[in-house]
């Protein structure tokens, strides 16, 4: 039976067993190859993905429990890699050998994501089961710092822009 879901903002549906664990489906079936296989048994944090907003291990999430769901996966963090995280990760220069890299970044996504401004504890405690056999965990901590302030910055713009009175309007005098 077919299992329907969306990826990356566009439909998606495979016609698999439904036990097939979901970092399968991708890697395998959708040819999502960003997201990684490390361990299997939810320990590495390698796998990591959005399922409706929340970081996900795909490695023990079996498809069906994914029906009807909202998944992200690295490739759909964003269209230019322009995330406040990836940002923050090529400023920084976080990665090393870059296997985990992606989990780390989803995680750190759905992090912000729910907690604009992390302590360095709310970020131990959100990126503790993500494993990095280089030992990057200096850097990704710096890096998720970055990229609250750049979100912040983003958000900022934004709201001080919907703001601004349309410029057109206060050229033509029409702007009260
Ligand atoms: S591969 Fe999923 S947590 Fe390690
Ligand atoms: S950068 Fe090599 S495992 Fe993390």
């Amino acid at each position: 039976m077919a299992t329907h879901f969306t990826l990356n903002g566009k439909p998606a549906s495979v016609d698999v067993n439904p036990d097939m664990p979901l970092l399968w489906v991708l890697r395998d079936h959708l040819n999502m190859t960003g997201t990684k296989f490390g361990c299997g048994m939810a320990l590495c944090g390698a796998c990591t993905v959005h399922i409706n907003g929340e970081a996900t291990r795909s490695c023990v999430t079996p498809v069906s429990a994914v029906a009807g769901k909202k998944v992200t996966t690295i490739e759909g963090l964003s269209a230019t890699s322009s995330h406040p995280v990836q940002k923050a990760w090529m400023e920084i220069d976080v990665p090393q050998c870059g296997y985990c890299q992606s989990g780390q970044i989803m995680s750190a996504a759905a992090l912000i994501a729910k907690t604009p401004k992390p302590t360095d504890a709310q970020i131990d405690d959100a990126m503790t089961g993500n494993l990095c056999r280089c030992g990057t965990y200096p850097r990704i901590k710096k890096a998720i710092h970055l990229a609250a302030e750049i979100q912040a910055k983003a958000a900022a713009k934004t709201s001080a822009s919907a703001d601004a009175p349309d410029s057109a309007a206060v050229l033509a005098g029409g702007a009260e």
